[in-house]
């Protein structure tokens, strides 16, 4: 996708052997690159979420342990680096999928091979997630495309919530994919961008990538969405997932299950995009079983933003002195999800939907 009219992705190998990330934490406002050259720093990217988003956190922690190998390619240093990489961030299952995806591709080698080895499945996970994306987004530019051939060629409102478009991942997006792809097939797509509290993804991130791609898009404050819909102004809401049960429930950031429970009230389609690196397989009831990650208050209490002069300034928005919880992320159960969009097609949210489409799952269950 672009930034100033240049394609650019969020993570990339350096030619000395380091991994570049754009710095999440600066955007909107600075387009700044960050040199990642060991494990710890790319620990502290995730943890501090200088990279986020569920497949991005993934690629990153990839190319984590292959810069873990460059330092020390010994079993024990292998062990405790993806111990670390595992335990930045909880919620989204891409980051444990990727950790063991690579480990396992090491375990059985000789230290001397290994550096080289992780380093060429961090790329080859990096590479399959841009294919995944892609597909996503060719899948759900369907449906959007089917709404707008019921609306006669008007423009097609959707509401996102977060950022779930390129930015988290390594390009494409998930959520905002079909949005992207629709557009280049000449739909007319406007996007209702919820702000995302506490972190603002969707104010910073998803309205930046949206304005760089030229995406007709409005933000808005989080509980507006219910208003929206219930006067008819959202045609379809698209987020993203850190985790999808096997029954089809979806995690994703904070406030998404308000968003699904008002388009089921209102009548409103509801899909969930996402690879099969965010399905996780062992869990069923996904608001027993997916751990919600709980970030520090002061995210909650302080934002940052642009002063007038355009210097970057951090505010305190709370009472001083209260108390604030910060829950990242929420489930919506399968019952309000109207559809699953996944890189293999569009499925119903519910186990005999996904493993229609993953029947290679069917043999591994014993099922
Ligand atoms: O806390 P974040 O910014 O990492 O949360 C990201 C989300 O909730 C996204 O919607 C999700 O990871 C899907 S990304 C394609």
């Amino acid at each position: 996708m672009l930034i100033a009219g240049k394609p650019c992705r969020t993570i990339w190998p350096a030619d000395d052997g380091a991994v570049e990330i754009i710095d999440q934490t600066r955007l909107p406002h600075a387009v700044a690159v960050v040199r990642l050259g060991s494990l710890g720093d790319a620990v502290r990217a995730i943890a501090d979420m200088q990279v986020r988003g569920a497949p991005l956190i993934g690629v990153t922690a990839a190319w984590g342990l292959a810069l873990a190998m460059r330092a020390d390619p010994g079993d024990a240093a292998l062990g405790e680096a993806a111990q670390r990489l595992k335990a930045a961030r909880p919620t989204a299952v891409n980051l444990a999928w990727a950790v063991d995806r690579v480990a396992s591709a090491l375990a059985g080698l000789a230290p001397a091979d290994r550096e080289a080895v992780a380093r060429s499945e961090a790329a080859a996970i990096a590479e399959e997630d841009v294919a995944a994306c892609r597909a996503i987004g060719e899948h759900g530019a369907d449906l959007i495309a089917a709404i707008a051939a019921k609306k006669g060629g008007a423009a097609v409102n959707v509401l996102t919530h977060c950022n779930a478009g390129w930015l988290a991942t390594v390009d494409w997006g998930t959520a905002l994919a079909p949005i992207y792809v629709a557009q280049a097939q000449g739909i007319v797509v406007h996007v209702w961008v919820d702000e995302t509290r506490p972190r603002n993804q969707g104010a910073a991130l998803t309205a930046f990538e949206l304005g760089q791609q030229g995406v007709a898009h409005t933000v808005i404050a989080d509980n507006a969405g219910g208003h929206l819909m219930q006067h008819g102004r959202v045609d379809l809401v698209l987020t993203g997932a850190d985790r999808i049960t096997r029954r089809g429930d979806a995690a994703n950031k904070i406030g998404t299950y308000l968003k699904a429970l008002a388009a089921a009230d209102n009548g409103v389609p509801f899909h969930v995009a996402a690879p099969a690196s965010t399905i996780d397989w062992r869990l069923f009831d996904g608001v027993a079983q997916i751990p919600i990650e709980e970030r520090g208050g002061e995210e909650v209490t302080h934002m940052t933003g642009a002063l007038a002069d355009g210097s970057i300034a951090r505010v305190q928005v709370s009472a001083p002195g209260s108390p604030a919880a910060n829950f990242a992320f929420d489930v919506t159960p399968a019952r309000l999800i109207t559809g699953l969009i996944t890189e293999r097609g569009v499925c119903a949210a519910s186990e005999a939907g996904l493993l229609g489409l993953y029947s290679e799952r069917r043999r591994l269950a014993g099922i």
